[in-house]
C-alpha cells in the first residue's frame, strides 16, 4: 500500500481463456481503481457508483481512515490466532456493541455473511435442542449448507446439498397472522432481513418484526436478525434493529463492517451469550487484528463524520427527486432502497450503465436496488434524476 497521494493502477494482461470458474454473470465494464462514489474503468469511462460492490463500500473507495488503519495494523501485527488475546479484537468487539447500542453485548468474529448465519442458526438449534427454521420468503441468507437452507428459492436454484440439515419452513413476508401460526414449540430459530436486500430491498416492517419479536418470547425461539446487507448504518441507524426499535437476540453482521475487508461479526445477546461453552463456536482468520482494525476504523468514520445523518438526510432526497422516468415507486429505508420500475429493472440498469451510473438489480425483476456508499450527496444524487429522465418509462 502506498502513502503517497498517487495511486498506482495495476493493468493485469488480458488473456483469452480465463481461469476463473465462471459462476457469475458479469457487467460490461472492468474497473480499475475506484475514490469515494466514483469507480475508474479500463477504457477511461467514469462512473458514479450506487451499487457498492454488493453493499459493501459503506464508506465508498479508497476512504483515508480505513487505509491508514489497515496500514497501521498490516505493519504492527498482520494476523494473529484467537488463542493469543490482542487489545484490537477486544477494542473492536467494544466499539460495535456501543455502536449498535441494543445490549446485546458480546461479540463473536467471523468472516463472511453465511458464516455468521451459519454459526447463529447453529447456536439456537444447539441452546434449544429443536429441529426447525422460520424464514422469510424472499429473504436471503448466504450460500453455506445451514444459510442455504434458510434462503428463499436456493433448493430450486443452486443449494446442491441432498437435503437441508433441518426443517425449514418459509413464511409469507407481508402476512403476521401467518408468521405468528408458523412459530411454535417446535421453533429453535426465526432468521428475518429488517429490509431484505435480494428481495427488491423489501421493508418488512416494523408490525411484522414485532410479532416475530413476541411469538420467538412466547415459544422460547431465537429471534436472529441477519443484518449483513442492512446493517452497519446502511438504514441511516446503526442496524436495523434501531431503526424498527425491536431488539433480536442475534443480529449478523458483514459488508459494510470492512468497507471491503473482509470481516463479519455476530452480536449476541447475554441470554445467548451465558450460554455459550468453550468451542461451540470457532474460527482460524475471524478476529484476525487488520479485520478487527478495520471494522474499529468504519465505525469511527461513520461516528466522526456524521454518516448515519447523510445516509437518512440523502435518502429522503433520492426519494422525492428519483420518481422520474421509468421509476413508479420507493421502498427499502436509508441506502438500501428499491426503485420500482415501470420496465424491466434489467433494461433501466442496462440505460442507466450507458450513461456512466452502476446500479443493482435484486430477486424482483421490477426493482432496482441502489446501496450507494454513506458518503453520497444531492448532487450525485441529481445524475441520476437527470439519467433517469432521460429513460422512457
Ligand atoms: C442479507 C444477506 N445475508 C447473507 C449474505 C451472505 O453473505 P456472504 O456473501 O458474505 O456470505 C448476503 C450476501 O449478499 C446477504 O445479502
Amino acid at each position: 500500500m502506498s502513502s503517497d497521494s498517487t495511486v498506482r493502477v495495476e493493468h493485469p494482461v488480458r488473456t483469452q481463456a480465463s481461469h476463473l470458474a465462471q459462476v457469475f454473470a458479469q457487467y460490461p465494464i472492468e474497473v480499475v481503481h475506484g475514490e469515494g462514489v466514483w469507480l475508474h474503468a479500463r477504457d477511461g469511462r467514469k462512473l458514479l457508483d450506487f451499487y457498492g460492490g454488493h453493499a459493501v463500500a459503506g464508506l465508498g473507495y479508497g476512504h483515508p481512515r480505513w487505509l491508514a488503519a489497515l496500514e497501521r495494523q498490516a505493519r504492527q501485527m498482520a494476523f494473529q490466532t484467537n488463542a493469543l488475546p490482542m487489545a484490537i479484537r477486544e477494542r473492536a468487539a467494544a466499539r460495535l456493541v456501543k455502536f449498535a447500542g441494543l445490549g446485546l453485548d458480546t461479540v463473536f468474529w467471523i468472516n463472511s455473511g453465511a458464516e455468521a448465519n451459519e454459526n447463529a442458526l447453529k447456536l439456537a438449534f444447539k441452546i434449544t435442542g429443536r429441529r426447525k427454521a422460520v424464514a422469510l420468503e424472499q429473504g436471503w441468507h448466504g450460500r453455506t449448507a445451514a444459510a442455504g437452507a434458510v434462503t428463499w428459492g436456493a433448493a430450486d436454484k443452486w443449494y446442491g446439498f441432498p437435503r437441508a440439515p433441518f426443517e425449514v419452513c418459509f413464511t409469507p413476508r407481508d402476512d403476521p397472522a401467518a408468521a405468528e401460526r408458523n412459530i411454535d414449540s417446535d421453533t429453535a430459530a426465526v432468521i428475518v432481513e429488517p429490509i431484505q436486500g435480494m428481495g427488491g430491498a423489501y421493508d418488512v416492517g416494523k408490525p411484522l418484526l414485532e410479532v416475530l419479536r413476541r411469538r420467538c418470547d412466547q415459544v422460547g425461539a431465537m429471534l436472529i436478525f441477519d443484518e449483513v446487507q442492512c446493517g452497519m448504518g446502511r438504514t441511516g441507524a446503526p442496524f436495523g434493529a434501531n431503526y424498527y426499535g425491536v431488539t433480536p437476540d442475534v443480529i449478523t453482521a458483514a459488508k459494510a463492517l470492512g468497507n471491503g475487508f473482509p470481516v463479519s461479526a455476530l452480536l449476541l445477546s447475554s441470554r445467548v451469550a451465558g450460554q455459550l461453552k468453550r468451542e461451540d463456536m470457532g474460527t482460524t482468520f475471524g478476529g484476525g487484528p487488520m479485520a478487527c482494525a478495520v471494522a474499529e476504523a468504519v465505525i469511527e468514520a461513520i461516528e466522526s463524520e456524521s454518516l448515519l445523518a447523510n445516509v437518512r438526510q440523502v435518502s429522503t432526497y433520492i426519494r422525492s427527486h428519483c420518481l422520474i422516468g421509468p421509476v413508479t415507486g420507493v421502498q427499502g429505508a436509508g441506502f438500501l432502497l428499491g426503485l420500482k420500475t415501470s420496465r424491466p429493472a434489467k433494461e433501466v440498469q442496462a440505460a442507466l450503465l450507458e450513461k456512466n451510473i452502476l446500479t443493482g438489480t435484486s430477486g424482483d425483476p421490477k426493482v432496482l436496488r441502489l446501496l450507494p456508499a454513506y458518503i453520497l450527496n444531492e448532487s450525485h444524487v441529481d445524475q441520476l434524476r437527470d439519467a433517469l429522465a432521460r429513460i422512457p418509462a
